[in-house]
């Protein structure tokens, strides 16, 4: 399954990451690809402030790999492997929602829901394409976000 949203301007992110954080069972693995700037990161912050917890908190972890934050519903792991390419994530599997940024391995292992979201720019500074598919037992997530559409 595969959907695409056309994003235009930061609200527009925000209103989508809120939806999608209404989406959450709490241990999905949420997958975030796209080039540099795109914003996965921003994502994630407005992800983890639609959860309840602090926009602020979130930064890229590009150098300490993970930050861990806390929110009103679940914890949220945020792991950027641009510089490392390998990271154990087995310990918080099904503790939280995991989020990473440049991922790398097959994360259907795990046995919890993959989703997956690739950043892409659209035609002006504010504007981007999210291409969202469910990559493994991630039906719940996507029916939440689109059958209503
Ligand atoms: N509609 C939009 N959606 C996302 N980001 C936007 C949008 N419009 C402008 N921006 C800006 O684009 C930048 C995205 O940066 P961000 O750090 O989130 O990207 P990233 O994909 O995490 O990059 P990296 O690969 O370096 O980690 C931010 O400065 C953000 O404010
Ligand atoms: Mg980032």
């Amino acid at each position: 399954m595969k959907r695409t949203v056309q994003i235009n301007g930061l609200s527009e992110l925000k209103n989508f990451s809120e939806r999608f954080a209404n989406c959450l069972s709490g241990d999905e693995i949420i997958l975030l690809k796209g080039n540099l700037g795109t914003g996965k990161t921003t994502f994630t912050k407005f992800l983890v402030g639609s959860l309840g917890g602090s926009e602020e908190d979130v930064n890229s972890p590009t150098f300490t790999v993970m930050n861990e934050y806390d929110t009103k519903k679940f914890a949220v792991y945020h792991i950027d492997l641009y510089r490392v390419k390998e990271f154990d994530i087995t310990d918080f599997i099904g503790h939280g929602i995991v989020v990473i940024e440049w991922p790398e391995e097959d994360y259907s292992q795990y046995g919890v829901p993959v989703i997956e979201i690739t950043f892409e720019y659209g035609d002006d500074e504010y504007k981007r394409i999210l291409i969202v598919s469910s990559v493994y037992k991630a039906n719940h997530v996507f029916n939440c976000l689109f059958n209503s559409d």
